[in-house]
């Protein structure tokens, strides 16, 4: 399966840092994964004075609560430390972010629909759109399943986020912190 490697993004400096935010329904299980995961292989990389991470949800359920006690049990495992706070996904995080990175289709329809005139398509995504790994373009919605669930979801985030930061480092202008 070919991966996104071509994206339409601007230059990205320390000045004006890429703006990126991962979107699930509750914003409490995968797309906070997705932040912290993004967020660590962002500084192990030394490119934290670049890239701004966030992440939000489609749905307001469970907004101001901490990461799922499961999804950062397993994050934990790995040196990864969820930090999120439950917030809704807003019409005008369309407009600020960069790129917006929908865990499932659902997710990515919702988004699409709030993108009433196409005018930010461009930077609407799925993550599997950067999973090396073929599959069904998913991460799956683990909020009601076993611990499995959430480790299968941390292994797909990991390697997504992976191809996804070499889809974005030739948009980085110093390819470092420009120190
Ligand atoms: P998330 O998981 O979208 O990965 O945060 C879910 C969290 C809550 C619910 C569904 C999925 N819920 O129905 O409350």
């Amino acid at each position: 399966m070919q991966t996104v490697t071509n994206l339409d993004l601007r230059t990205i400096t320390a000045e004006e840092p890429l703006r990126i935010c991962f979107v699930c329904l509750g914003n409490i299980c995968r797309s906070p994964t997705a932040e912290g995961v993004f967020q660590h292989i962002i500084n192990k990389n030394g490119f934290s004075s670049l890239v701004e991470v966030d992440s939000a949800g489609t749905a307001a359920y469970h907004v101001g609560e901490p990461a799922n006690s499961k999804s950062r049990m397993v994050a934990e495992q790995y040196g990864v430390t969820l930090n999120s706070k439950a917030r809704k996904f807003e019409y005008s995080d369309l407009a600020y972010f960069d790129l917006v990175i929908a865990m499932d289709k659902e997710n990515l329809r919702d988004l699409q629909r709030l993108d009433r005139k196409g005018q930010y398509r461009n930077k609407i995504f799925l993550l599997r759109d950067f999973d090396p790994v073929p599959g069904d373009r998913e991460v799956p919605d683990p909020y009601y399943g076993g611990i499995n669930g959430f480790e299968l979801v941390y292994e797909i985030v990991l390697r997504s986020c992976e191809s996804l930061l070499d889809a974005v480092r030739p948009h980085m202008k110093n390819g470092s912190d420009g120190k």
